[in-house]
């Protein structure tokens, strides 16, 4: 890769997702901005991790769509594709990820991945004949994923945090009996005080404000996706559950659903929250606000989606070969690091 002397940021986001307002504004915005922001600092590293993607079921007849979705959706979220400071990648597109997964499977207790929560979590649910090895797996392979590149930060969620301790693990191990072969990215306090504590904002469901937006909402009232019809999500906002203090207020305990519409109208016009809380504080009207956040929703859904349409699959297909080429180079030194330490070469 271009600078070997910048420290590496690094991270991965999952390619079978239809994202909702709540990962975009809680998860892949706040990546595009950190690599408009320290790529002359840092060299950012953004891959799609498609051998991650069907680690539990999918139709497979949608992956490609959905992996060229997720490309998308980074570059219209407003990812420079003319930045050399930002690699753009498949995981699948470099073998190296592959390969060093093996090799540190045979360096990891069936026991230790057995204890993985999300593992745990889905056996539980469904059986360990219905849970496949890649899941098992899943840790290791994103290991590899993260000590290919020899990253220092990696941005992830909470539910992500065990995973990268055990890349902590795995790499101090294998530097213990090989000798200086990865790099330990830093641990999670470190890469919180890194980025910040916002990378935990949270957009909350619109019919039960106490809880997270999710894509797994079974009733669909409380979340809004994307890709969705605005006028749709706007009649969505309009239905959000509130309270009925009548007074606009910005208090998460008593008010969590004024407090979350307050949070959504902020993001989706760009103004910060305090300036939303002095327009709307102590105002009694929730119909007059609710019309607001709608129509900042459908404002911003319709600008997105126009966005995204616009996109060039051309330019990202330019940007991957050219990413793609640098990854296997540094991936591919790590990975002979690793055979020769293990005595393949
Ligand atoms: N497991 C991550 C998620 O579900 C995605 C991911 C895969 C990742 N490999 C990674 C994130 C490496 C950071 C670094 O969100």
């Amino acid at each position: 890769m271009k600078d070997m002397s910048k420290p590496v940021i690094l991270t991965g986001l999952r390619a079978n997702n239809d994202l909702t307002l709540g990962n975009y504004f809680g998860g892949l915005l706040p990546i595009v901005d950190m690599a408009k922001n320290k790529s002359d600092e840092y060299q950012i590293n953004l891959f799609v991790p498609d051998l991650h993607s069907f680690t539990t079921p999918i139709d497979h007849s949608d992956l490609q769509k959905q992996i060229w979705n997720n490309l998308r959706l980074f570059v219209a979220a407003g990812l420079p594709l003319d930045n050399d400071g930002v690699h753009l990648y498949r995981q699948s597109y470099v073998s190296a990820h592959s390969e060093l997964t093996w090799v540190l499977d045979c360096f990891t207790g069936t026991g230790e991945m057995s204890r993985m929560t999300e593992f745990k979590d889905k056996t539980a649910k469904i059986g360990d004949d219905r849970v496949s090895v890649g899941l098992f797996n899943y840790p290791i392979l994103m290991a590899s994923d993260i000590l290919l590149y020899n990253a220092t930060y990696v941005p992830v969620g909470d539910d992500q945090s065990q995973h990268l301790e055990f890349t902590r693990d795995i790499a101090e191990r294998m530097n213990n009996k090989f000798g200086e072969l990865f790099t330990v990215p830093k641990a999670v306090k470190e890469q919180h005080a890194f980025f910040g504590k916002d990378q935990g904002l949270r957009i909350k469901d619109l019919a039960d404000p106490t809880k997270k937006m999710s894509k797994s909402d079974e009733s669909g009232k409380g979340v809004i996706f994307l890709s969705e019809d605005p006028e749709f999500a706007a009649g969505k906002i309009m239905r959000a559950a509130t309270d009925d203090l009548a007074s606009i207020n910005y208090d998460s305990q008593n008010q969590p659903g004024i407090s979350n519409l307050i949070e959504i109208l902020a993001l989706t016009t760009g103004k910060t929250k305090e300036e939303i809380i002095s327009e709307w504080q102590g105002k009694s009207s929730y119909g007059d606000f609710k019309q607001a956040v709608a129509d900042a929703v459908r404002a911003f859904l319709t600008d997105f989606q126009a966005k995204l349409a616009q996109v060039s699959d051309e330019a990202i297909s330019t940007k991957l070969e050219t990413s793609e080429a640098a990854a296997n180079d540094i991936a591919d030194a790590t990975l002979l690091r690793a055979q020769k330490a293990v005595g393949l070469r």
